[in-house]
């Protein structure tokens, strides 16, 4: 399953926060993008430009003259390389991009590499301001910024907090996987897509089964099913079949995949095993409750004190990782809220699964019934921490590691 990886650009400005664009190339790279760098001559104050260049393998573009235009593997080879460049790369994004760099692409001045890239592409443009905060919040820099929204630039916004000038506030560079969150959605909303998981079959189940206590009430839980949606959303962005198999959820499902509705553990598990014959992938992101109601078939009536009987549910996850077929893999959710890294590793074993996504339940921002999420992958040799951020991106994150074990050889 290899693809080919979309090239990206990255456009470093000369601000102290340059450093940071270092880790995001990487990031970048990790999120299966080949990334460019261009640099403009006070970036270089900053960071060296081989920095780049040992990363990405590629050349790093610093002037617009040939002479000087590059340093890293790849000779110059053309007079006009910020066409060339600007034409065959699907997005370009700006970290940092400093107030004189707005300003550049505002006013449409081309001076050097970068600011004559910007005026020769027609791919989605990112932008990720810091600087000083009284220069974030000067009318000139406000005014570029608006100009440049309303000419279609995507903005992520510069957080808060202690800024290299020694003052605290706005004018802070974004994180970096917030950077990557909105290329993606931004690739995505221009249907730019890496299409690496074409030829993958993935079943994912999403929501929170119910159990039935009696015909009217039931025993459910707080799963939105926010999580799987997006992992479905965007493992058919990047090129798969997907089987969705939705217990209830709060949303609707993203349009485009074949959507399976079931209702309790025992549907799921009988709607799972059908389809996994087709499946080259399965994803179980569904809340499934661990215990069912023995005699739920009349409508309890109030009579005092009352004890349910519970029965266990079938281990749905353990069952699909021992009836697969060879080549498929398996990932399953951990709900925790203690020990949570050795709960999650009990679980990688126990459950046979290929990898783990576990998550810290207790918070209450996160997980349930919240947009945004955080945990960390577990595999037999890997563990990638996801700090929080939106299910959308926490869904690309796990399809990326997803991606790393396809390319593993079979134990
Ligand atoms: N799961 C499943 N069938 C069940 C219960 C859970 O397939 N009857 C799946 C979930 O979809 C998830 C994984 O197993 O991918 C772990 O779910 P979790 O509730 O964290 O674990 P449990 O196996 O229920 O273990 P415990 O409740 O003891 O932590």
């Amino acid at each position: 399953m290899c693809a080919q990886r979309l090239k990206v650009t990255v456009g470093v400005s000369g601000g102290i926060a340059a450093y940071k664009s270092v880790e995001l190339v990487r990031l970048l790279q990790d999120a299966g993008y080949d990334p460019h760098v261009v640099m403009t001559r006070a970036a270089e104050e900053f960071v060296r430009p081989l920095t780049f260049a040992a990363i990405t393998g590629h050349k790093v573009i610093t002037s617009l003259w040939s002479e000087d235009a590059g340093v890293g593997s790849e000779a110059d080879e053309s007079g006009i390389e910020h066409i060339n460049e600007a034409q065959t790369t699907q997005a370009l994004i700006v970290a940092p991009a400093t107030a004189h760099v707005l300003a550049k692409f505002a006013h449409g001045l081309a001076d050097d590499f970068l600011s004559t890239m910007y005026l020769a592409t027609t791919a989605p443009v990112i932008m990720a301001p810091a600087m000083n905060v009284t220069m974030w919040d000067h009318p000139a820099t406000r005014a570029n910024v608006e100009t440049l929204r309303a000419r279609g630039v995507t903005f992520i916004e510069p957080g808060s907090g202690y800024l290299a000038c020694g003052m605290v506030g706005g004018g802070r560079l974004a994180d970096n996987t917030a950077i990557l969150a909105t290329l993606q959605s931004v690739l995505a909303s221009a249907n730019i897509s890496t299409n690496d998981l074409t030829g993958e079959t993935v079943i994912v189940t999403a929501g929170g089964t119910r159990e039935a206590i009696d015909p009217v009430r039931f025993i459910g839980n707080r799963s939105s099913g926010r999580m799987g949606f997006a992992l479905a959303e965007a493992a058919q962005r990047r090129g798969a079949r997907v089987i969705l198999i939705a217990a209830p959820t709060t949303i609707a499902p993203p349009a485009g995949c074949e959507v399976i509705c079931v209702t309790s553990a025992a549907e799921m598990q009988a709607a799972a095993l059908q389809r996994l014959n087709e499946a080259t992938i399965v994803v179980m992101a569904a809340a499934v409750s661990d215990y069912t109601v023995k005699n739920a078939t009349q409508k309890l009536k109030r009579d005092g004190a009352r004890t349910l009987e519970l029965e266990p549910t079938a281990d749905i996850l353990r069952e699909i990782s021992t009836r697969r077929n060879p080549g498929t893999l398996v990932i399953g959710f951990a709900a925790e809220t203690e020990d949570i890294l050795a709960n999650g590793r009990a679980k990688l074993e126990r459950k046979g699964v290929d990898a783990i996504v576990v998550n810290d339940v207790s918070s209450p921002h996160l997980g349930f019934d919240s947009k945004n999420n955080a945990g960390t992958i577990l595999t037999k040799d890997h563990e990638v921490a996801i700090p929080p951020t939106t299910k959308a991106a926490m869904a690309e994150r796990i399809l990326d590691e997803i991606k790393r074990l396809r390319t593993l050889p079979t134990s």
